[in-house]
């Protein structure tokens, strides 16, 4: 169901109709703002009361045991596709990256357990972080990882762990969150598509991820999709620590592309974009930097992050290893003309690395830029969808930069903002 399908239908969301969210009608004023100020002093001291027989825990991901708890839920009963055929499968290593970000809070790390086996049943978690909207800064919680055991489905939970993460991020001063969902909820302030493009067809096609055209051969098939060995742009290296500020910087410029963009902090790109090789520890962001041979200035960035899906039908291969695309910028985007034949070239850059790093299959969204490489690149087109949202927060509509997913040149705008 798309957003317009879903319209005037706020009747129909019994919770979210209660939350401090954008109608989908629009009518609200539009001025961009908190939609309700929130007074501490109402916000309950307590947890909200849970079904009977179950508790809420605070888990602590310094600890291993409550990470493997974490990832033994989510391993089972987080994301599938459709068809059932495939389910996200976040490494304990990507847990801890994911949550404890800068500033992160042990409170946001909400579970819920069976209170006699103790089992975690369920889960929602938030980190801290500022957005710029427009013109504004907004300092928000990310909201991620909500699950529900399966067969605890259907019985109200989900509303009860988004209102207590909401009640403990008010009484630590932060009202508003950004979060994104499949499913259409009031009300979306962009939605987007997944595409792939596959760097080990056969074995995509092996696990029932990729499917042969009609009027092709598998052999057809692995030379589409075929990547030269080499990268191609002089001074492509990875991204180092002393690059962090120059990197900051580049990030800074081209992330004003956006309506709505993250406001990175210098120790939260160390955090989400800088890998540090230890030994035992294992990589989850892949960052490449281009630097100028002459000026020594970077040009150029891109990075991926590494998320595998458990194949769950019966299928030679119980893996595959996906990257996701996540934050890139080029010094060329101050014309939209250098800016689409510069990012042809990085981006394939990035399948080159990726290949190498023996990954699968590197998705991306039609959000960012990535209208002006995905088919020329030869992503497919997805059936998932992804929405954004924002928590107690409205903003004038963001401008729709890929339209039919045709790159408008020109034209900027929609999200910049990447989710892991
Ligand atoms: C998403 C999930 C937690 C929902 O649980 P559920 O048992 O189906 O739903 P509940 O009966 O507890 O609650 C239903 C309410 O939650 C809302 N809801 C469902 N999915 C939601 C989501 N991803 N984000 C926010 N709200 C959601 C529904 O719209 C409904 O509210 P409404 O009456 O206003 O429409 C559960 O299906 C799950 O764990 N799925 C696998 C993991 C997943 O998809 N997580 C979400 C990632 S964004």
């Amino acid at each position: 169901m798309s957003p317009n399908e879903a319209t005037n239908n706020m009747a129909a969301y019994k919770f979210w109709k209660t939350q401090p969210v954008p109608k989908f009608d629009g009518k609200d004023d539009i001025q961009q703002g908190p939609i309700k100020i929130i007074d501490p002093d109402e916000t309950p001291k307590d947890p909200y009361p849970l079904l009977d027989g179950f508790e809420w825990v605070t888990l602590d991901l310094t600890e291993d045991n409550n990470v493997v708890e974490l990832y033994n839920l989510l391993s089972t009963h987080y994301v599938e596709d459709g068809e059932g055929e495939f389910r996200l499968n976040y490494s304990p290593a990507f847990l801890r990256w994911a949550l404890t970000s800068p500033g992160w809070q042990k409170e946001w790390h909400v579970g819920v357990r069976a209170s006699k086996s103790k089992k975690l049943t369920a889960f929602i978690s938030g980190v801290p972080t500022k957005i710029r909207a427009h013109d504004q800064t907004v300092q928000v919680v990310e909201i991620n990882f909500l699950c529900i055991h399966k067969k605890l489905r259907s019985k109200r939970l989900a509303p009860l762990l988004i209102k207590e993460i909401t009640r403990r991020c008010y009484l630590k001063g932060i009202y508003q969150a950004v979060y994104t969902a499949a499913v259409v909820l009031p009300t979306p302030i962009a939605s987007y598509r997944y595409f792939h493009r596959p760097l080990n067809w056969l074995k995509l096609y092996e696990a029932g991820f990729a499917f042969l055209p009609l009027n092709s051969t598998t052999g057809r098939q692995v030379a589409k999709y075929h990547l030269p060995r080499n990268t191609s742009i002089p001074g492509l290296r990875a991204l180092r620590e002393s690059d962090l500020d120059a990197l900051q910087h580049l990030l800074e410029q081209y992330l004003a592309r956006f309506d709505v963009s993250p406001k990175f902090t210098k120790d939260e790109i160390r955090h989400w974009l800088f890998h540090e090789e230890k030994k035992g520890v294992e990589q989850v962001v892949w960052s490449y930097v281009v630097e100028d041979a002459q000026t020594q200035k970077l040009t150029d960035f891109f990075s991926f992050y590494s998320l595998e899906s458990s194949v769950t039908s019966h299928s030679k291969h119980d893996k595959i290893r996906t990257a996701y695309l996540y934050y890139y910028a080029s010094a060329f985007s101050s014309t939209e003309d250098g800016l689409e034949a510069r990012l042809e070239i990085l981006i394939n850059d990035a399948l080159i690395v990726a290949k190498k790093a023996d990954f699968d299959v590197f998705n991306a969204l039609n959000l960012q830029d990535n209208a002006l490489f995905l088919e020329k690149l030869r992503f497919m087109n997805g059936s998932g969808e992804l929405n954004y949202y924002l928590f107690n927060y409205r903003m004038p509509p963001v401008r729709d930069a890929q339209e039919k997913n045709l790159p408008l040149m020109g034209r900027r705008g929609g999200v910049g903002i990447v989710l892991v």
